[in-house]
């Protein structure tokens, strides 16, 4: 559905100083797959969407979108994608409705099939009640909901949604999740999105690409980016932690094992297999353990353990951003 190539986009920013906001990125995504792009405030996750959804052209490097090339063939890729902005797209003073109907009008669908269109997607994200009131009276989270829908109206194969549910409250985001989980079930969707909730990530994407200055770091599923860069942490209180710390190192091959006081941490690849292990082998030894606790890693450890900064805390680390040199 998606395949780029050496993306990249500058912005000239004035003054002969050039933004280097989306740095050359190869990205290849599968029909019917869910892919969650992750990455700090200023990454150029929305630039590489306004990109691949044919509004900003890239300044070098291709991208193939549902089968077409986003420069030379903008129409086709908009016929077949849904966009929904990181904005509200629909306009306050309407109702939602007729938001939905016209949007399937421009689109061109007939006014029968659009009013039909309409209904359904206000019946899908649980919105008919709503569907003659003011957009300007929706809460944050209809709102939102409307805005999928509109993205929806022209039932595109492949979806974009940047940040779909910021500024929800957790009870609208699972409310918001369970029905994108429900079109994309009912419609064989390719969704791509943004996200700054690492556990809603991990919940819902069956893969994860991870953005930092313009570029891709990683690119895997949750489970096994969690698995090869961070490890499950294991944090251990022991009469001995100095023998400890060996133990884990010697019985486990565990990594990053440090000793503050009575406390030792570490961490090991496969926790819930380590930890009984490790126990047997203190048992065997005579190194006396009094507490074990282990936590699996988060998609955050796996952002730290790339960066050394924590995703949840890094936002707008400078773009890369360079003078750029008079060629004449
Ligand atoms: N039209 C523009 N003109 C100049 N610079 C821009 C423009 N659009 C984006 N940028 C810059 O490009 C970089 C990437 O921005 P982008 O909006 O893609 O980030 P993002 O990953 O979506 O961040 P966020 O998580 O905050 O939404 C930023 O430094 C931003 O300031
Ligand atoms: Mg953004």
């Amino acid at each position: 559905m998606i395949r780029t190539r050496s993306l990249v986009k500058d912005f000239v920013v004035g003054r002969g100083r050039t933004v280097h906001a989306v740095c050359g990125i190869d990205l290849d995504v599968a029909p019917d797959e869910l892919v969650a792009v992750l990455g700090p405030n200023g990454a150029g996750k929305t630039t590489t969407m306004r990109m691949l959804t044919t509004l900003i052209p890239p300044t070098s490097g291709t991208a193939t979108v549902a089968g077409h090339d986003v420069v030379a063939e903008p129409a086709a890729v908009r016929r077949r994608i849904g966009y929904v902005g990181q904005g509200n797209g629909a306009g306050h003073a309407q109702r939602p409705r007729d938001e939905l109907y016209t949007q399937g009008l421009v689109y061109g669908l007939d006014r029968r099939v659009a009013g039909r269109r309409a209904d359904e997607l206000l019946e899908s994200l649980d919105l008919t009640e709503l569907g003659t009131r003011r957009v300007s009276d929706l809460s944050g989270g209809q709102r939102r909901r409307l805005d999928v829908a509109m993205g929806l109206v022209h039932a595109p194969s492949l979806l974009f949604l940047d940040e779909p549910s910021t500024g929800l409250d957790p009870h609208n985001r699972a409310n918001l999740w369970q029905h994108i989980a429900a079109m994309r079930a009912a419609h064989h969707m390719t969704i791509v999105l943004t996200t700054h909730y690492l556990d809603e990530a991990d919940a819902m994407a069956e893969r994860v690409v991870v953005v930092d200055h313009g570029r891709v770091i990683a690119d895997d599923s949750p489970d096994a980016l969690k698995a090869r860069l961070a490890g499950d942490r294991v944090t251990l209180t022991a009469a001995d932690p100095a023998a400890t710390a060996r133990l884990l190192a010697r019985v486990l091959g565990a990594r990053e094992v440090a000793v503050d006081g009575e406390t030792v941490t570490a961490r090991v690849a496969d926790g819930p297999g380590a930890l009984p292990e490790l126990l047997g082998a203190a048992r065997d030894t005579g190194v006396g353990i009094r507490t074990a606790q282990l936590d699996r890693p988060t998609l955050d450890d796996v952002f730290l353990a790339l960066t050394g900064r924590s995703l949840r805390e890094s936002t707008a680390t400078d773009p890369t951003e360079t003078e750029q040199k008079d060629a004449a």
